[in-house]
């Protein structure tokens, strides 16, 4: 099949490197030249795994790129899109059984996009017709029938994947509803748990503890349910905003939805107090911080929690030596140049005051402790993640704060740490 992708960013790269995957010719349009001839150098410009095999099995190929078509691509679209496309095409004297207009949602997570398009839960197909319906049905057979999971060299196959991939077919409108109800369900099971560490912390429970035990339950269970610096990204803000707008408008008042986003602009409020009590003041303290995307695994700082709580330390004072392992030079340009960046964590940590952990990438979670605590300047490290175990992090002699989990204090650490404060405090 022949298909036109329009729109090569996060969402637009991965779909049509993956369609290409699965046996299509594809062609990415976008009105960016740089990143076209980026792409048509061989460049990768977004930090995706198995991306770049991806380009480069079939970059001229059946991958081709092209600036023929001006336009954005918008992956979430509110209920009823569908219906103004295709009136807007009528209007312009299209006839009406030359076109289709269809909804096919995408469920992709940042770093983990081609996973995720090649092993989905679901694909879900809105159509309006028989015909449309069918094509786009052929569009994914190879998913759906199973054959591209016995071609040579398939894209390694994700742990929990089933396949071959389930597929459902809907509406237009109720595909368009199924991606906003989604990542709005998603979005509340995040929030809800982080509501839940803030009690832990009140009455000294551990949060993992509680998430287990209750995510444990298969109706419940443990994806997105763990508990951090609240979501950020450029998908569950924004949906949110707009989900809740479309309800409004329809006449629903969804006031579910502006418990999420208050809780999750909370949870971030909550970790900054976190952040001052433990240094008592923030003015003229250097802080490392592992890293600014929205979340690990990725380079994209849109909407990033980490940014917001950067800005806000920065606003109270602090200085910043940032380590990132790809989002470093976005992070750079939007917060223009205001922190400095280190090329390992332990770089960043020398001679901080504390380390916050603020993503979960991998690496962040096996750093060498002892090295670690000889670089800090006073061992306290603040994990907006949950990486340690705070019994772990007491044995090598931190100071270790968590979300929805008891402090642990290292003896002398903390009080040296607020050093002076303390002292003009007591007189
Ligand atoms: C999301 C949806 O998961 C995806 O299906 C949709 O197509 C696009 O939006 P993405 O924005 O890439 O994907 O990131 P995701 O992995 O969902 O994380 C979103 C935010 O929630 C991040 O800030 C992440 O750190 C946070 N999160 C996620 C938590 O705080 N706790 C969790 O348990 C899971």
């Amino acid at each position: 099949m022949q298909i036109a992708v329009v729109g090569s960013g996060y969402v637009g790269l991965v779909a049509g490197a993956c369609f290409a995957d699965i046996g299509h010719q594809v062609l990415l349009v976008d009105n960016d030249r740089q990143k076209l001839a980026a792409l048509r150098a061989g460049e990768v410009p977004i930090h995706e795994k198995f991306l770049p095999e991806l380009l480069q099995r079939h970059r001229g190929r059946l991958l081709q790129f092209s600036e023929d078509l001006q336009g954005a691509e918008k992956s979430t679209v509110p209920v009823y899109t569908s219906e103004w496309i295709r009136r807007i095409i009528l209007r312009n004297g299209v006839a009406a059984d030359t076109f289709d207009v269809a909804s096919n949602p995408e469920f992709l997570r940042e770093g983990s996009g081609v996973s995720d398009f090649l092993y989905p839960d679901r694909i879900v197909i809105g159509a309006d017709s028989e015909r449309c319906a069918r094509v786009l049905q052929e569009t994914y057979a190879p998913l759906t029938n199973g054959s591209y999971y016995q071609q040579r060299d398939p894209i390694p196959r994700p742990d929990r994947a089933q396949t071959p991939a389930p597929l459902i077919v809907t509406s237009t409108k109720s595909a368009e509803l199924i991606k906003h109800a989604s990542n709005a369900f998603l979005a509340m099971k995040i929030s809800f748990i982080n509501a839940v560490s803030s009690i832990c912390e009140s009455v000294g429970a551990d949060v993992q503890q509680v998430c287990q035990g209750v995510g444990t339950d298969s109706r419940i269970g443990r994806r997105f349910f763990s508990p951090g610096i609240g979501y950020g990204g450029s998908c569950f803000p924004k949906d949110l905003m707009a989900f809740r707008s479309v309800a409004r408008e329809c006449g629903y008042d969804f006031r579910l939805l502006d418990e999420v986003i208050r809780i999750n602009e909370e949870q971030r409020r909550r970790f900054l107090r976190k952040v001052r009590h433990a240094l008592w003041t923030l003015r003229g303290k250097r802080l490392a911080v592992l890293d600014l995307a929205f979340k690990g695994g990725t380079d994209d700082v849109l909407e990033s929690p980490a940014v917001l709580l950067v800005e806000s330390l920065l606003h109270e004072g602090c200085s910043i030596c940032a380590y990132d392992p790809a989002a470093a030079d976005r992070a750079h340009e939007v917060l223009h140049g205001s922190i400095e960046f280190a090329t390992n964590a332990y770089d960043a940590a020398t001679d901080a005051d504390a380390l916050l952990i603020l993503t979960e990438w991998e690496e962040f979670g096996s750093l060498d402790l002892s090295q670690l605590s000889r670089r800090l300047r006073y061992p306290i490290v603040i994990d907006g993640r949950n990486l340690y175990n705070p019994k772990e992090m007491a044995a090598h002699g931190f100071s270790y704060y968590s979300v929805g989990r008891p402090t642990v204090l290292a003896d002398g650490v903390a009080s040296a740490a607020r050093g002076t404060d303390d002292i003009r405090r007591n007189a």
